[in-house]
């Protein structure tokens, strides 16, 4: 099938690990496995996704910019920058394009310093505590938004 545009599924710092990472808290799912999920997601589409994960803040910023040309819409699971990055939010304010904010725990269960999300409020939707599976929601959610199921 001809794509018809781009989702840039974009992964924060530490997320490399996944699947030996405290699989008590984030499963044993890894990375490759979650992009699989991905690509399954979207596979009767016609959507294609583009997916990254980076452990360096500009990076990130610098792939949500380049998304402004190069995609239809961004989930992102920003990892501990969720709660630190004023930068990374004013980025996906930036680019005005439909995005999910992603975390596979449910942060509000664990720590309070992981409560706080400073991209929760310029994101459309946020999908916590769903695991791997939270990824496929947040697809869904934007692949409905851009009209294409
Ligand atoms: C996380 C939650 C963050 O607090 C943590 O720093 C991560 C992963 C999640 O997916 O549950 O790296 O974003």
């Amino acid at each position: 099938m001809t794509s018809i545009g781009n989702l840039l599924v974009l992964n924060g710092p530490n997320l490399n690990l996944l699947g030996t990472r405290e699989p008590e808290i984030y499963g044993t799912a890894t990375l490759a496995d979650v992009e699989r999920l991905c690509e399954e997601t979207v596979a009767s589409s016609g959507y294609t996704v583009e997916f990254q994960q980076s452990n360096h803040e500009g990076a990130l910023i610098d792939a949500i910019h380049a998304a402004r040309e190069a995609a239809a819409g961004i989930v992102i699971n920003p990892g501990a920058y969720s709660h630190t990055s004023i930068a990374l939010r004013d980025a996906l304010a930036g680019v005005e394009l439909p995005s999910v904010e992603v975390h596979m725990s449910n942060v509000h269960s664990r720590e309070e310093f992981r409560h706080h999300s400073y991209l929760s409020a310029v994101a459309d939707a946020v999908i916590v505590g769903a695991g791997a599976d939270g990824y496929r929601l947040a697809l869904l959610y934007l692949l409905r938004t851009l009209g294409s199921n």
